[in-house]
């Protein structure tokens, strides 16, 4: 199949691309710096959803295409930027004829007061819902891999310091998957056509608090730090924290730890039926961060290694 990755320098992306090439698919990929790109696509545009007119093309002749894109990083008006870029993908999607279109989404029940962050995944998945094309949703909590700023941010809490001061979120329930899982359901996905058009929660074999996934990081690390729950620790004051412990800006950690509120659980595991992969084991997963082997190749062993037995 040709297939567009967009987000494909990411920590996502970078890890899908070599997986759909082992796949033996035809990999075009979406950056906006194309003399920056090393990875392994057949076919390298340039562009940004955020400008029209200046990413239409890489949608020519494409099959399926992965909207793996947000805005996280930038500023305070993340949420604004992507709905206008997904505003964007989807109207040049439907009118490039693409098939297919699959999302990686947020865990978290509509029903609750979802974060800023969250609701803004949410709404992306509704505007490229409105396309053509069949949308294949699949939403996801905390992903276990190296260079994923939500697991950065675990294990340098988890490393740097003896004592982790955690606000209350610490006992709310998460369902982490490692980012193997993601990649070979994301692959999956696009190889079945009972994927088509669905929306799927995915996680991990486990559920935990964030408070156990911060505890087994630590262990695996063999760190002897211990989480002090404190009753009154703000977002803001958290993020400072955050910022202070790790290497990761306020700014970027702000919105994420608003969204540590929400309980991010599997509540509808039909991608069992459709793509039933092995799970990775958690402790696994975590040892595999913390060293290189959830790279961009060895990520992608993994992933086709378990979309091989399934028999896809
Ligand atoms: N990481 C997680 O734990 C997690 C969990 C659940 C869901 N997700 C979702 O999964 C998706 C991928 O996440 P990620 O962690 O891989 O993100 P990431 O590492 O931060 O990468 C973001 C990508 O977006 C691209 N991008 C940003 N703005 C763009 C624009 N205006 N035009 C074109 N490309 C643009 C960047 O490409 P260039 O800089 O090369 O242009 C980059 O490759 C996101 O939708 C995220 O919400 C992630």
């Amino acid at each position: 199949m040709r297939v567009l990755v967009t987000g494909a320098t990411g920590f996502i992306g970078s890890r899908l691309v070599p997986t759909l090439k082992r796949r033996g698919h035809d990999v075009a990929v979406l950056t906006r710096d194309a003399d920056s790109y090393d990875g392994e696509a057949d076919t390298v545009y340039e562009g940004d959803v955020l400008e029209a007119g200046s990413f239409e093309h890489a949608l020519d002749g494409v099959d399926a295409a992965y909207y793996l894109i947000h805005s996280m990083d930038t500023s305070d008006d993340f949420a604004e930027k992507d709905r206008r870029g997904a505003h964007h993908f989807q109207r040049a999607a439907s009118d490039a004829g693409v098939d297919r279109v699959l999302y990686l989404s947020g865990l978290g029940d509509d029903r609750a007061a979802l974060s800023k962050h969250l609701k803004s995944r949410r709404e992306v998945e509704h505007i490229l819902g409105e396309g053509t094309f069949d949308l294949t949703t699949l939403r996801a909590a905390v992903i276990i891999g190296s260079g994923n700023t939500s697991f950065d941010i675990v294990e340098q809490l988890a490393t740097r310091l003896p004592v982790m001061l955690t606000p209350q979120w610490v006992r709310v329930d998460c369902q982490p998957v490692a980012v193997t899982d993601v990649v070979a359901y994301l692959v999956g996905a696009l190889e079945s056509s009972e994927a088509a058009g669905k929306t799927y929660d995915v996680g991990g074999e486990e559920v935990l608090t964030y408070g156990d996934l911060l505890e087994r990081t630590a262990d695996a690390a063999d760190s002897n730090a211990f989480i002090v729950p404190v009753p009154v620790l703000t977002p803001r004051l958290s993020a400072y924290w955050v910022a202070l412990v790790t290497d990761v800006p306020t700014s970027i950690a702000l919105p994420l730890i608003r969204g540590l509120k929400n309980e991010v659980v599997v509540r509808d595991d039909s991608i069992r039926d459709d793509v039933p992969i092995e799970l990775t084991a958690h402790g696994t997963a975590i040892e595999r961060a913390l060293g290189s082997s959830s790279d961009p190749e060895a990520t992608a062993d993994h992933a086709v290694e378990k979309l091989d037995r399934i028999g896809l």
